[in-house]
């Protein structure tokens, strides 16, 4: 009887011991899977914003110093948008807003904005999406050249009311079959676009600041 008892014990010890190691496994491959897709996604805005912001243009390093920025009433939703400064001549030549689309057709669509001092954009690029394959995917440089459509457009170019999708009236091409994801995009650029107009003032000072 006690050696059936002992036997029990040391099973459910054995079993135990299992499942901790099982649930330890888990965490870690969890975990390092998290870290990769964090390391792969800040790679991934490294190689966008180079693109983007030609090193002709500046001096410094584009991932140094960021602003971090909550502005819900701004961009429309409460993601964080973080401003990369492209610097020449300790003067600010052009901000690269990452921020979000967060109306795509399934859910956030992450982009990264790129807009010269004079307000023009020197263009937009998709860091993440989830849509749909075939459909509203086009927003990827991959899969069309939709995206290039904003390089060099503007508050004025094409005026505010033709900020919109052609379907609603305005300048920009929707997909066959799939319209909410470029209105989502368009959307964003148009208040990334119009939060600099408001803010420029305040982020040349950062610079002047820095500068000290
Ligand atoms: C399975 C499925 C996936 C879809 N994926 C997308 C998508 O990724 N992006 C998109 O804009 N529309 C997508 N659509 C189409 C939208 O539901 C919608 O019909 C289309 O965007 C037109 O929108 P509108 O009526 O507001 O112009 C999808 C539809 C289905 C049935």
């Amino acid at each position: 009887m006690a050696n059936n008892k002992t036997l029990m014990m040391r099973s459910g010890l054995v079993l135990g011991l299992f499942s901790l190691i099982g649930i330890g496994l888990v965490s870690l491959t969890q975990s390092v899977t998290h870290e990769k897709i964090t390391e792969n996604e800040r790679l991934y805005v490294l190689k966008n914003l180079r693109e983007l912001v030609p090193e002709t243009l500046h001096d410094n390093d584009l991932l140094a110093d960021p602003l971090h920025v909550v502005d819900t009433e701004a961009f429309g939703n409460a993601h964080e948008v973080t401003v990369y400064k492209a610097i020449k001549n300790q003067q600010l030549v052009a901000i690269i807003a990452s921020t979000t689309a967060a109306d795509g057709y399934n859910g956030s669509i992450k982009l990264l904005v790129a807009i010269r001092n004079n307000g023009e954009l020197l263009g937009v690029r998709v860091v993440s999406h989830h849509e749909t394959p075939g459909l509203g995917d086009a927003i990827d440089t991959n899969k069309s050249d939709w995206i290039y459509s904003f390089n060099g457009r503007s508050l004025n170019n094409p005026s505010p009311r033709l900020w919109q999708v052609k379907k609603d009236g305005g300048e920009f091409d929707q997909f066959t079959g799939a319209t909410i994801t470029p209105r989502a995009v368009v959307k964003a650029v148009l208040k990334t676009l119009q939060y600099y107009q408001a803010n420029k003032k305040t982020l040349t000072s950062t610079i002047q600041q820095t500068n000290g």
